[in-house]
């Protein structure tokens, strides 16, 4: 881009106000994938705030990394467990819970200071986003503002070179959580599907599609748009467990003209 051009993208993408809460959507992976706004916030917040696992740089935070300068003021929120106990247990839930309060008391002390917050969320962040858990505490009492992003979905189908959807293709997301009769009666009751959350289910998911029918239609991408990128037939992932950012692709098979 000349210099017209650029000044032109920032006018166009804005700045961050005083004591609002950016959720910004980083898209899947790739930092070439994130929207004109998402960029600008990411450069013009007063503090960028991102969730990490313990030992973690954070992903969303990762994704952005070449567009952080050196010095910039960041908060960041670790969790204090991941997938040690199952999401639906009394202790996640409290553990998890505690973590969410405290995170948003954090955001809202600063928000009154009059500073601008910009939550990093990987793809985007309505979309199975921690984000969610800070903006339903926060809304009520500051501006907020979603930043759209490139699902990590788009992301995959897109690296795999397979259209998801045609004609009247229905299309179900589904968490690779659900139990596997759960799965298996979703995919038979849709045309094309994707699986989400595969990490630790891998087996579970791989004999679920198997049993509706569409192992020889199903992709396996892990770190979809990421430098470390792997898309293979599931029916070759022989894995028990796959990596966190990983899902199972389903194309539809539907009109093509
Ligand atoms: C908590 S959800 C976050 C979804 C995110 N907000 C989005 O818009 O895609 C995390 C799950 O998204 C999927 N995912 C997100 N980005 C991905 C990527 N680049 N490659 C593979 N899977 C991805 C994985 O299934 C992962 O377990």
């Amino acid at each position: 881009m000349n210099a017209p051009d650029l000044q032109m993208a920032t006018d166009i993408a804005g700045s961050a106000r005083a004591g609002t809460l950016y959720g910004i959507g980083v898209g899947p992976g790739d930092v070439r994938y994130l929207t004109l706004r998402a960029a600008a916030l990411v450069g013009s917040v007063d503090v960028v705030a991102f969730f990490a696992k313990k030992d973690h740089p954070g992903n969303a935070r990762r994704i952005v990394d070449k567009l952080m300068a050196a010095g910039r003021a960041e908060l960041r929120l670790e969790y204090p467990m991941t997938d040690e106990s199952p999401a639906d247990s009394a202790e996640y839930e409290q553990c998890i819970g505690a973590f969410y309060r405290q995170s948003a008391d954090d955001i809202a002390a600063l928000l009154r200071q009059g500073k601008s917050v910009g939550l990093l969320a990987e793809g985007d962040p309505f979309f199975y986003g921690s984000f969610m858990h800070m903006w339903r505490r926060l809304e009520g009492d500051f501006p907020i503002e979603v930043v759209p992003g490139v699902t990590g979905m788009s992301g995959c189908w897109t690296r795999a070179n397979v259209p998801i959807t045609w004609g009247d293709d229905t299309l179900a997301v589904l968490p690779g959580t659900l139990d596997e009769q759960q799965l298996v009666d979703r995919l038979r009751a849709s045309d094309a599907a994707v699986i989400m959350k595969v990490g630790r289910h891998l087996g579970k998911v791989r004999r679920a599609v198997e049993a509706a029918g569409l192992l020889p239609r199903a992709l396996y991408v892990e770190r979809g748009t990421m430098d470390n990128e792997r898309i293979l037939p599931l029916a070759d992932c022989a894995e028990p467990a796959g990596a966190y950012f990983a899902m199972v692709l389903i194309p539809g098979q539907g009109r093509r003209l």
